[in-house]
């Protein structure tokens, strides 16, 4: 009962839906809810983490491929690679698909700001400091990438021995840390296969405050920007799908990177019923 209640559109979009939510997350402490129904109800702290998590593994399941990278690229604290280490373990349950979790940070807090479009009026360098060995002690699972991504996206590649990369959690706030982040699209080119054809991605620093003002000329927007106009063979867009969805808050930060020259692009999943199934779940 509560699962056809937790998940409908309306319920969800109403004053209900915040009450719903709160059940569902404490009758889980008792009995693990699956992925799907915590994806569809966001009864989870990250849903749009989950969001990605899920959609990214079903694309996988829908290729034969039983394996993929989730990585976050800003990690601090550890909060966000700590729900990813835990969610992967139920996206694993629905859909036999392992998902290994890595995350990208200085491991000292923001690097300096670099020009105007970091926005340095709102971030200084040092913030959001890393207790480095705190991290590794609490999330033995992840696998954590130390240093500027500036450098260690490059050598990542170098030594690429990870999953094909699935899903992608940007939360590095600057305009040249998202830009550099991005850069590791440049590697698809000679190595596809170490990424989904397509792959969800979230950032966090789109919507923020009107100290913040965000926009298409600074921060993250701005690298997006950039970035698409560089790149000729993968393009990454906000989603369409979710934008009619009003009670998903993160509707307007889960954007897409389609590899379009990737060798495995335009292999046709529509006959998946189960993923075609789902999605219109998703949608309903
Ligand atoms: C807002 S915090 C991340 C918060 C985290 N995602 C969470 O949800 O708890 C931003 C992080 O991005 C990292 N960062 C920013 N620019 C970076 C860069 N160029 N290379 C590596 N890490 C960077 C900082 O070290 C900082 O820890």
């Amino acid at each position: 009962m509560l699962g056809r209640i937790g998940t409908s559109r309306d319920i969800q979009a109403s004053v209900l839906g915040p009450i719903v939510r709160k059940a569902i997350k404490i009758t889980d402490k008792f009995s693990k809810h699956s992925a799907d129904y915590l994806v569809r109800s966001e009864a989870t702290e990250r849903p749009n983490y989950a969001y990605c998590m899920l959609v990214a593994a079903r694309l996988a399941k829908s290729l034969g491929m039983d394996r993929i990278s989730a990585i976050e690229i800003g990690v601090a604290g550890g909060n966000g690679l700590a729900f990813m280490v835990e969610f992967a373990e139920r996206v694993k349950a629905d859909t036999g698909v392992t998902i290994e979790c890595i995350g990208f940070d200085t491991g000292e807090g923001m690097p300096p700001p670099e020009s105007e479009k970091d926005l340095p009026y709102w971030f200084q360098a040092s913030q959001y400091r890393m207790d480095v060995d705190a991290l590794k002690k609490r999330l033995p699972e992840a696998r954590l990438v130390l240093g500027n991504v500036k450098e260690t996206i490059p050598a990542f590649f170098e030594d690429f021995d990870a999953a094909p990369i699935g899903a992608i959690f940007n939360d590095t706030d600057y305009f040249s840390s998202t830009r550099d982040s991005l850069s590791m699209f440049d590697h698809a080119v000679s190595h596809p296969e170490r990424f989904l054809p397509r792959i969800p991605m979230y950032f966090d620093d789109i919507l923020g405050s009107t100290i913040e003002m965000y926009g298409p000329f600074n921060g993250q927007l701005a690298a997006i920007t950039e970035y698409n106009e560089r790149s000729e063979n993968v393009k990454v867009h906000l989603n369409q799908n979710l934008l009619s969805l009003n009670h998903v808050k993160y509707r307007y930060q889960i954007y897409y990177a389609h590899l379009f020259a990737h060798p495995r692009y335009n292999e046709y999943i529509g006959n998946d019923e189960q993923l075609v199934l789902e999605d219109k779940l998703k949608l309903r």
